[in-house]
């Protein structure tokens, strides 16, 4: 028989910066896990993403980094499959839209969209910059928006009401770079009619009662007030050629041309594996559902220009479903890279493993409303959840078995509570399948949940340390239904944590492998031969070593150290005045650090060097060449915490213990190492503005 096929699709990233959880918690963990699900459903699923690697958001970040925007794609193309890996994300393919490729399906579409007269060349008045003597990209002009009257509207889209923009709709509208108001001049581009797609659209969206209703709320009242046909082209170097004489000065508009990399990813994956008609399956048969995850501010480019484009080409099927989530926040705050809000993917793999971010991030996915990680409940959600309450059952059942040397089978029958318990493993495995299903990806770890509080509750219940004494038989039936619990339990968690899921299952010693498999296969093997007892999981430690009082402070004088020529006695500003004799003066001129404010640690041993007393250390690193410090920008005195604790008031740092530290920084992080311990400095609200990438490994100073 042939296996049913779905296609799941991810937003292209920009290739504009390091991946983000605030990207991972939006497109691409949900995406993955619903993948794997499905494959272990038996179904045939193709799985696309890829780098969007064309529009504003790389030409802006190759202005401020003075390379090449090609540079920047690189770059961050090479950065965002390391990120994906790293996390067990594991697309079928992870294209690149500067892929020759692409440019030949976006020319096809372009062409077939050209002849059936779904495009037109219509004038279009664009902001044009005096100053700068040329028209401006839609991103690069800010006021206010018409709709909802949220002051820092972008002019491709509303970041307040999720609008999507045309520059001329802004009220007072200025140019990013020059501040003056742009002049609206005429310049010809095409336009895709949407407004003769409005029927069809209508009538798509009409069969889509099962949508998250934000996504299909959104979509119904932007159909709703009437589609007007839409540039698809703009006044650029960067993009993907129009393939038309007389058009070397413009580009296809990025968001037509990359949605249609959903296809060439497809399609590229199919030569790579020599059937190079293999996406005809995915796109072209009728009953081939397809899925795209997305973050919230692309939903209208998903649910409405696509399609639209889809209709008008013809031939290639419409999204099945966009669950489209919402944003994840980060003990509160908007994630930003500017303020340091938020972590990479890089930085939090620093000190956390995948499986633990994978858990955690999937029982916080936004998937029916804004969410937060918080440190805090990372930590207990992991250690109680994941460790304490699975990997402890885990290891109560498999140690008792090995301790006493025995192999549990399937008993001839099993008493009225085994066979209850067995039907609950029945029930909550079609429970978690169902809420998977339906893209309900945060709810299947719930269910997982409440399978694992039964776990625990059976095996104290069953007492095998005593049947072991009195009834042997009982004891093959009571272990045989808690390594049967364990299998489920392990299985269900698969798709969620793939890699510690496999070890556990090994442990297992069933001879079928979990990776690849079918939860059918799996689910109905009875063959045990335990083979270790160990707690799958590692418990995350951020508690407070109760170590630094770290504050921020200014630097209010500098002075030579009357007795010696290498040191400086510098005065600063934090929660108090404070004085510090310091080596900084090889380093950096009087000017360079007067005004500055630094992070310092107070609780040192108070010492005399040459004379002068120093009661604090200003924090800084070196790669072994130049020297930065860690400055930030926030009140003095404001204190940094130590993965989620702030300095308790009990330690005095001497100065052996003081040189044992490492000190790392990775983006706008730093983390400390103690021991094995790898910790974040928390900052709050305190900004690092010291990135020294090259500086990965440095010693405090
Ligand atoms: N690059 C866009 C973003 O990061 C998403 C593009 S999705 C695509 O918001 F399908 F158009 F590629
Ligand atoms: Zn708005």
């Amino acid at each position: 028989m042939e296996r049913e096929k779905i296609l799941v699709n991810s937003a292209l990233p920009y290739a504009n910066g390091p991946t983000h959880l605030g990207h991972i918690a939006g497109a691409y963990l949900g995406a993955d896990i619903f993948v794997r699900f499905n494959r272990m459903m038996g179904k045939e699923v193709l799985f696309i993403s890829g780098s969007d690697e064309y529009g504003t958001p790389i030409t802006i970040t190759a202005e401020k980094d003075h390379v090449s925007p090609q540079e920047i794609a690189d770059k961050y193309h090479l950065s965002q499959i390391n990120s994906f890996n790293s996390l067990d994300i594991k697309f079928d393919k992870f294209m690149r839209t500067s892929d020759p490729e692409h440019a030949k399906d976006v020319d096809e579409f372009f062409i077939n969209l050209l002849e059936k007269g779904y495009l037109v060349k219509m004038y279009m008045i664009s902001p044009f910059c005096r100053e700068l003597n040329k028209f401006m990209p839609d991103r690069y002009i800010e006021g206010q928006c018409p709709y909802c009257g949220y002051g820092d509207a972008r002019g491709d889209q509303c970041d307040n009401c999720g609008r999507i923009l045309d520059p001329i709709e802004l009220i007072n509208p200025v140019c990013k770079l020059t501040g003056n108001a742009p002049i609206f001049t005429a310049t010809d581009h095409f336009f895709l009619k949407l407004d003769s797609l409005q029927g069809e659209l209508s009538e798509f969206i009409d069969s889509k009662s099962y949508w998250k209703p934000n996504v299909l709320k959104f979509t119904q009242n932007f159909i709703g007030e009437g589609l007007h046909p839409r540039a698809i082209t703009r006044d650029l170097d960067w993009g993907v050629k129009i393939p038309l004489k007389g058009y070397e000065n413009k580009k296809i508009y990025v968001w037509f041309e990359a949605l249609i990399g959903y296809i060439t990813g497809a399609r590229i994956y199919s030569e790579e594996i020599g059937k190079p008609d293999y996406w005809k399956e995915f796109w072209m048969d009728k009953n081939v559902r397809s899925y795209y995850f997305i973050g919230k501010d692309n939903i209208p480019h998903h649910t409405i220009i696509w399609p639209a484009m889809l209709l008008a080409h013809g031939g290639y099927n419409l999204p099945y479903n966009v669950p489209a989530n919402e944003y994840l926040r980060f003990d509160g705050e908007k994630f930003s890279k500017s303020r340091g809000v938020g972590f990479t993917v890089d930085e939090v793999l620093k000190f956390v493993d995948k499986n633990s971010l994978r858990y955690y991030m999937a029982s916080i996915l936004p998937e029916t409303g804004d969410s937060d990680f918080s440190m805090k409940e990372f930590q207990l959600k992991v250690n109680s959840e994941l460790v304490d309450k699975y990997g402890n059952y885990i290891y109560r059942v498999e140690s008792f078995i090995e301790k006493n040397g025995l192999l549990p089978h399937k008993p001839e029958t099993m008493d009225y509570e085994d066979l209850e318990i067995m039907n609950i493993l029945h029930n909550k495995f079609a429970e978690y399948s169902k809420e998977i299903g339906d893209v309900h990806i945060k709810r299947g770890i719930s269910v997982w949940l409440e399978l694992v509080m039964v776990a625990n509750n059976y095996f104290t219940e069953s007492a095998p340390w005593k049947l072991i004494k009195e009834d042997l038989e009982k004891l093959n039936e009571k272990l045989y239904v808690s390594l049967k619990i364990g299998q489920y339990l392990t299985v269900m968690l698969y798709p969620y944590v793939p890699s510690a899921a496999e070890n556990i299952w090994e442990s297992f010693g069933i001879p079928e492998k979990l990776a690849g498999a079918r939860f059918d296969d799996v689910l109905n093997t009875n063959e045990f031969h335990v083979k270790k007892g160990e707690i799958p999981f590692k418990k995350i430690d951020l508690n407070n070593p109760n170590i630094f009082d770290i504050q921020l402070a200014t630097i209010v004088s500098v002075e030579d150290h009357p007795n010696a020529d290498s040191l400086y006695v510098i005065k600063l500003h934090g929660d108090t005045n404070y004085q510090t004799v310091s080596d900084l003066k090889n380093s950096f001129a009087k000017s360079d650090l007067l005004g500055k404010q630094v992070l310092i640690i107070t609780n040192l041993e108070k010492a005399t060097i040459r004379g002068i007393d120093s009661e604090c250390l200003i924090m800084s690193v070196s790669d072994g060449n130049s020297r930065e410090l860690i400055s930030g920008s926030g009140s003095d005195g404001d204190p940094a915490m130590l993965g989620d604790y702030l300095y308790n008031g009990d330690h005095v740092l001497s100065f052996k213990e003081l040189q044992r530290v490492e000190l790392q920084i990775s983006g706008h992080h730093m983390f400390v190492r103690l021991g094995e311990k790898l910790l974040p400095l928390m900052l709050n609200k305190i900004y690092i503005n010291v990135m020294p990438e090259n500086m990965e490994r440095v010693l405090i100073k």
